[in-house]
Formats: structure tokens, C-alpha cells, sequence
């Protein structure tokens, strides 16, 4: 196989929302500006929710506005609803993404509320956000298991995701919030999904808590899966979802990657300096 692979690293948003230290706003420049030299495309690094609800990620703004962008990246932040919108444009994110469970259990918890009202909330978060401009990227939470629920039927999931796409989102990431899936509770998932979209349209996100993120990569690969989600150093977590460990690491899946000849274009080097800086945030007592 010598196919390509986009990581689309997510550390500076995934990673660090669970982390109960209040990193210092420089912490987290520094590490996007580590990033933006390792040939990544995209990098999420801020989410424009609630800071009631995920005070690590109050200073996004902040931390949009002090980084120094590289050409050609595309600096990604979460928005919840218009509110998150409007203050995304206003710190000139490249691009947003949204956010839906498959489960209600988690679409309560995260949310605060139903899985049908999350659609409501977010479908004139698309329209305006396309027409400022920016592209939107969906994300479709606990596509496997559900730390509320249980396991999550793979024909919800493609309803969640065929709906984000028809909203209009350019590329639909499908999360393994709590790190459970396995690649035979992956495989009737991702052959429900594609029953609806191209595998061009969708991304990957694992979390590594049961320690098969990397064989759920290889799992969607051969579904024809080229984007993953990761974090440098693993950091992460969702603090909404019981259980939910570390996305899997950035610099684990460029290995694991090129073990099977699967060029990811970036630089390993400055990925395993930013994996040391972000393994320093995460361990760092106060
Ligand atoms: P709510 O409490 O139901 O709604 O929260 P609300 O409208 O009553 O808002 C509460 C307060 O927050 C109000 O302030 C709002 O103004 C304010 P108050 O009047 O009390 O002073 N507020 C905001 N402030 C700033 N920016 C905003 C915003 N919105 C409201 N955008 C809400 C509903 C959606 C806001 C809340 O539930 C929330 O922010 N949830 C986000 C939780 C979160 O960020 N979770 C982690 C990200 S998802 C994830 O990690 C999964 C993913 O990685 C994929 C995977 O792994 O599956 C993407
Ligand atoms: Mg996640």
C-alpha cells in the first residue's frame, strides 16, 4: 500500500478540554506553533462552548490570537451553537466544527440535550457559518458504545451522519468517544454509514481507552478511511463522557502508519517534540 493518510491533529482541543490544570494561554500557543511546522492541514484548537461548562477552553480567543499561522493550515474550532459561532468568527477560525451524539444518553450529557434538538440547535450554526465562509466539519459522537447507553445501533449512526452531511459539512468524523470500539464493533458501523456516504466524506476519531485505536485505524483503512483524528502525546478526553482516555496519539499512528507504508506527510520530529510538550502540560502538577 503506498496510499496517503491525513492526521488531523486535534490535541490543542480534545486533547487539552479535559485537563483539570488551567494550562497558562502561552502553553497553549507555544504547542500550536510547535504543530504548524509539522505539515499538518488542519489543527483544532479551540472550542467556543460554554466556559461554564469546559473552562480549560476559555481562552480559545486568545490563543487564535496570539499564534502565528502557517500558510496553508487550516486552524479549526468546536462551536456548540450561534453564540460559538459568532465568537469563532470573531477570533478568525479557518473553520468550525459541530457536534452530534448518536447516543441521547451522551447528547444529554455534553449537550444538554435530545439528539433531534441538537440538530435544530446546530442546522443555522452551518448555514451561517457557510455563508461567513467557513467550511464545517461534523463530528458524531459514541458512533460504538455509549458510557449512558450502552452500545449505539450502526443504523442511528448513519442517520446522524447522513443528516450532518445534508446539512452541509464538508467531512463527517466519526468518534469513538470512550475508547470501546473494536474493529468487529467498528466494521456493521462503518458498513451502515457508507451504505449512505463515501468514505471520502468521513474521518475517524479514536480514543484509545481500550487500547485498539490503532487497530480500529487499520480496521477503517481497509473500509477506504484517509483522515484519523489524533492528539499529540494522547492527551484528551471529554470531560462528559465516563471513561473517555486519551485521543489516540499522533505520533502512534504516524508510526503505526508507515509500518504498513502509509505515507502521512508530516515531519515525526517536531510531532515528537510537540508530543513532549503536550506530555509536560498533561503531567505538570500544579
Ligand atoms: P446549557 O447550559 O444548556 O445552555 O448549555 P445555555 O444556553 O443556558 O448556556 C449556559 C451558559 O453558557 C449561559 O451563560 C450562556 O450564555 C453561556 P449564563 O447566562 O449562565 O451566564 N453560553 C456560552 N458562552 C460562550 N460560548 C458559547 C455559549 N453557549 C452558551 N458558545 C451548551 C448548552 C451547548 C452551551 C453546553 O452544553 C456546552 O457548552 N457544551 C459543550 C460541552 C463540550 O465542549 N464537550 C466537549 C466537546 S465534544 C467532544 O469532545 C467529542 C468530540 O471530540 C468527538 C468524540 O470524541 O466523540 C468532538
Ligand atoms: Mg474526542
Amino acid at each position: 500500500m503506498t496510499e496517503r493518510v491525513e492526521i488531523f491533529e486535534v490535541g490543542p482541543r480534545d486533547g487539552l478540554q479535559n485537563e483539570p490544570r488551567p494550562i497558562p494561554t502561552m502553553e497553549k500557543v507555544a504547542l500550536v506553533d510547535c504543530l504548524s511546522g509539522a505539515g499538518f492541514a488542519r489543527i483544532e484548537v479551540a472550542s467556543f462552548v460554554s466556559p461554564k461548562w469546559v473552562p480549560q477552553m476559555a481562552d480559545s480567543a486568545e490563543v487564535l490570537s496570539r499564534i502565528t499561522r502557517a500558510e496553508g493550515v487550516s486552524y479549526a474550532a468546536l462551536v456548540p451553537n450561534l453564540k460559538g459561532l459568532e465568537r469563532a468568527i470573531e477570533a478568525r477560525a479557518d473553520e468550525v466544527a459541530v457536534f452530534v451524539s448518536a447516543s441521547e444518553g451522551f447528547s444529554r450529557a455534553n449537550l444538554n440535550c435530545s439528539v433531534e434538538e441538537s440538530f435544530a440547535r446546530i442546522a443555522p450554526v452551518v448555514t451561517g457559518a457557510r455563508a461567513a465562509g467557513l467550511k464545517v466539519r461534523g463530528y458524531v459522537s459514541c458512533v460504538t458504545d455509549c458510557p449512558f447507553d450502552g452500545p449505539t445501533s450502526p443504523e442511528q449512526v448513519a442517520r446522524v451522519a447522513a443528516r450532518l452531511a445534508d446539512l452541509g459539512c464538508y467531512e463527517v468524523s466519526l468518534g469513538d468517544t470512550i475508547g470501546q470500539a473494536r474493529p468487529e464493533t467498528l466494521r456493521p458501523m462503518l458498513e451502515a454509514v457508507m451504505g449512505d456516504l463515501p468514505p471520502e466524506l468521513l474521518a475517524g476519531h479514536f480514543h484509545d481507552t481500550g487500547g485498539r485505536a490503532l487497530d480500529n485505524i487499520v480496521e477503517s483503512l481497509e473500509a477506504g478511511i484517509r483522515v484519523f483524528d489524533a492528539a499529540v502525546g494522547g492527551l484528551g478526553g471529554c470531560p462528559y463522557a465516563p471513561g473517555a482516555e486519551g485521543n489516540v496519539a499522533t505520533e502512534a499512528v504516524i508510526a503505526r502508519l508507515a509500518e504498513l507504508g502509509v505515507e502521512t506527510g508530516l515531519d515525526a520530529e517536531i510531532v515528537a517534540q510537540a508530543a513532549g510538550m503536550a506530555r509536560d502540560m498533561r503531567s505538570r502538577e500544579e
